[in-house]
């Protein structure tokens, strides 16, 4: 039983075949998805999706690259989503300044706001950072955001952060970028941090593993990401397969 952590199937890349792509993925033993929210547009589209399909669950948050989306009617209308049965978790929420190097300020403030909302309605959060680590631990700290737990979506970051983050109870979200030949911090992450802070996940359209890259990903993918990390742990793709089954469940409370 695989479970897929993150994938965004509300992305214009599906409109073509989403129900034949998602009504497949149990042939490749994908039994959970979550599909996590970007922008305002998706998210909404996101939250119809996931009462579509049993296996999928959703998320409320903005996207860092999105946050000109938002407003305070929008922030107390996303508090109301969170309370929807299907919705596991606050994100993706966090900081990237590799696209957007303008607004840190304007992102930092959202971020902290999400992360307060995810606090107060007893969720855990997705979290982006791109280019942006030591200010996203920084925040993350200052605003105790172990409390909630969550998981560091497509983790990047170095080794040393990866332990403060799982000394934080956090969840690292591994995905095809594990499988890409130059990935050499990211392959010692894999093979170094404990089982049982490791998420699989797709971020599908994007990031498709080796030997897919960049074509159209899919959760179906996600055999190759877990064959990759058995190899580097000197385990069995099996015990991958369950151990991080299990993690996802535990984190999203399914
Ligand atoms: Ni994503």
């Amino acid at each position: 039983m695989i479970f897929d952590s993150h994938a965004h199937y509300d992305d214009r890349k599906y409109d073509e075949d989403r129900h034949e792509v998602l009504s497949h993925l149990i042939d490749a033993g994908v039994e959970r998805v979550v599909n996590i929210s970007n922008g305002w547009e998706d998210m909404m589209r996101s939250l119809s999706l996931v009462e579509e399909y049993p296996f999928l669950y959703g998320t409320v948050g903005i996207h860092p690259c999105k946050v000109s989306d938002l407003n305070e009617d929008r922030m107390a209308e996303m508090k109301n989503l969170c309370r929807k049965e299907k919705v596991v978790a606050v994100g993706e929420i966090g900081l990237d300044y590799y696209w957007d190097q303008d607004a840190k300020e304007v992102q930092k403030d959202w971020f902290v706001r999400q992360l307060r909302m995810a606090k107060e309605e007893n969720l855990p959060v997705v979290i982006h950072s791109r280019d942006a680590s030591q200010d996203t631990f920084d925040i993350m700290k200052r605003e105790h955001a172990g409390t909630t737990g969550g998981v560091i979506h497509c983790y990047s970051s170095s080794l040393e952060m990866a332990r403060e983050y799982v000394k934080m109870g956090y969840f690292l979200g591994i995905g095809g970028v594990v499988t890409f030949k130059n990935s050499k911090v990211l392959k010692r992450v894999a093979a170094e941090i404990p089982l049982e802070n490791i998420l699989v996940e797709t971020d599908c359209p994007y990031l498709a593993p080796t030997p897919h890259r960049g074509k159209r990903n899919t959760s179906a993918y996600l055999p190759l990401i877990i064959q990759e990390i058995a190899d580097l742990r000197g385990t069995t793709p099996k015990e991958v397969e369950k151990v991080t089954y299990e993690n996802a469940c535990r984190l999203y409370r399914i």
